[in-house]
């Protein structure tokens, strides 16, 4: 059956389910593959941030069994959140004045990048003791990740004990929330080959052992190969018109097949001259020649302009 990507270059709102749809993005957006089909599109509108800072909600209070309530590190007081899990397990959501997406802390009491965090004490027996919970905004303006489960992603193919091989990743701030979701009992191998951004994941690694930091050329993955053992997904964010072929060259060595694959797509770093969905056409027909079967895709607006995330399952080993 025929690819369907929905709306061109628009995005999809809600992202927070039933309380999201506020404000409009620019037209539809995300479709499935095969055997689905498209969904979504005409609705607009987005949850949550309101800016690009994302602000951290304030406030103080006690929570209950099924995550409770909880301020922004360091408030005074003010509006209570309330923090449920996401349907995405080890992404959770922050409900109050705005909603946010959060990750569990890995290392409470310390931010990556100046991001906001917010504390829940949360009691399950009325007698027992209140355990404190930390977690961390999650910024979709900074992380494409982010920014496709806000777009409604349907599947990010890693969750707590998982195995992910981050491709592109710069300073390790979008790293960090993926190493929060995999929690201690999974790993992150994160590949960047600038130097200058591989010094400050380095130094974020430092604090969470399941972060593995790869300064090395993505395109050269033999390299690395003696650090990897196989994986459950590849996200890849490169930003380079040869990204395709990068992330089936790591596929073909690291991915179990039936894993997934996550490509963030900016169409001017592939043809800056073609429409975006042309180019994301072209992007989702050299997965399939790399054997990588593509389940989705959806635009990164209001996030991102001109972004695509296409989301498939690996199907050949090499
Ligand atoms: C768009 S940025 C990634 C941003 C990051 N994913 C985040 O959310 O914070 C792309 C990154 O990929 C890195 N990169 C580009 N080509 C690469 C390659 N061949 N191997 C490894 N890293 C590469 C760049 O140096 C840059 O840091």
């Amino acid at each position: 059956m025929a690819f369907a990507p929905r709306g061109g270059r628009g995005g999809r709102g809600g992202g927070f389910g039933d309380r999201g749809g506020r404000g409009g993005g620019r037209g539809g957006g995300r479709g499935g593959f095969g055997d689905r089909g498209g969904r979504g599109g005409a609705r607009g509108g987005r949850g949550g941030f309101g800016d690009r800072g994302g602000r951290g909600a304030r406030g103080g209070g006690r929570g209950g069994a099924r995550g409770g309530r909880g301020g922004a590190a360091g408030a005074k007081g003010g509006a209570k959140v309330i923090v449920e899990p996401h349907r995405h397990a080890g992404v959770f959501v922050g409900r109050g004045k705005e909603d946010l997406l959060l990750t569990k802390n890995l290392t409470p009491g310390e931010s990556v990048y100046g991001e906001k965090r917010i504390s829940v004490s949360a009691q399950n027996d009325a007698d027992g003791p209140a355990t404190t919970v930390e977690y961390r905004v999650w910024n979709p303006f900074r992380s494409k990740l982010a920014a496709g489960i806000l777009g409604g992603v349907d599947d990010i193919y890693m969750k707590p004990g998982s195995k992910v091989l981050y491709l592109g990743a710069a300073s390790g701030t979008s790293v960090s929330h993926v190493a929060d979701i995999v929690g201690p009992e999974g790993s992150v191998y994160a590949v960047e080959f600038s130097h200058r951004s591989g010094r400050d994941l380095i130094n974020m690694a430092t604090r969470r052992p399941n972060v593995i930091p790869i300064v090395e050329d993505a395109r050269h993955p033999l390299k690395y190969r003696m650090l990897l053992p196989m994986v459950d997904c590849i996200f890849a964010d490169v930003a380079q018109p040869d990204q395709a072929r990068i992330v089936g060259l790591n596929a073909s060595l690291f991915l179990k097949v039936g894993g997934g694959v996550l490509i963030s797509i900016k169409a001017n770093c592939i043809d800056s001259t073609a429409q975006p969905e042309v180019v994301f056409a072209q992007e989702v027909q050299k997965m399939r020649e790399m054997g990588i079967k593509p389940k989705e895709q959806l635009t990164l607006e209001p996030f991102e302009r001109d972004h695509a995330l296409v989301a498939g399952i690996y199907q050949r080993a090499s």
